[in-house]
């Protein structure tokens, strides 16, 4: 069943509301804040359903400060100050839940156990002879859609985040254990602003838009 979305004003309200803010208040989140704006972010479109994003939030101090030192120095002070910093992971072996995550839509009433089982075989065994590159394509495409999309959740449930690529990512799996099945995609820093985001322009839309063809 369609869920029919009955307004949208407070969509765009969110989207054109969200800024990348750079300084944060001296607050707390929850812990439930933060898994209510991940639950709604992991509604984001993944290939094949495999959902190959992983979060590690860094939220109690030690953990904090260890991110503080994984990013470069214009972003130390931005993570300092927010309330938790997220390193979003790309699973390189993600698709191995498939097992589970189509067990789940069987549960559901969304599949039959016979689609299930076909599906789940030529998903692994296409996925198993991805080349690592390909696969690393595939997990920043759906680390870039829950991304935007927990940014988004974030924003409507009254936060803001500043997306950093100023990391240094060796350090980071350093520091944090991370092995090398896991790509990291971009650390996300939430929290309450203490200063709004500073405007930005875009592009017109005529220059980014093709109709039909590249001419
Ligand atoms: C992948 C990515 C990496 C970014 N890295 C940084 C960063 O390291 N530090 C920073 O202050 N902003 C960073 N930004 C924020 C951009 O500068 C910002 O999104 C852009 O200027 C548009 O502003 P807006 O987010 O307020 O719309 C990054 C954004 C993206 C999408």
């Amino acid at each position: 069943m369609t869920v029919q979305v009955q307004d949208t004003q407070d969509f765009m309200k969110v989207a054109k509301g969200r800024r990348s803010v750079r300084s944060y208040e001296p607050t707390e989140i929850s812990k439930e804040d933060v898994q209510e704006i991940l639950e709604t972010a992991t509604l984001a479109p993944s290939s094949s359903n495999m959902q190959p994003w992983r979060f590690l939030v860094a939220h109690d101090k030690e953990s904090k400060s260890k991110l503080e030192s994984a990013v470069l120095d214009f972003n130390k002070q931005r993570v300092a100050e927010a309330s938790v910093g997220i390193v979003l992971l790309g699973d390189l072996k993600g698709y191995e839940k498939a097992e589970k995550i189509y067990d789940q839509a069987v549960k559901a009433g969304y599949m039959t156990e016979e689609n299930k089982t076909q599906f789940v075989k030529s998903s692994l065994n296409l996925y198993r002879s991805i080349p690592q590159d390909k696969l690393k394509e595939i997990v920043l495409v759906d680390g870039g859609l829950v991304s935007m999309q927990l940014m988004l959740a974030a924003r409507a449930k009254g936060y803001d985040t500043l997306p950093m690529g100023g990391y240094d990512p060796v350090k980071l799996k350093e520091l944090f254990g991370i092995s090398d099945q896991y790509m990291p995609i971009m650390v996300i820093a939430l929290g309450k602003a203490a200063q709004e985001g500073r405007p930005t322009t875009r592009l017109p839309i005529e220059e980014v838009t093709f109709w039909n063809t590249m001419d």
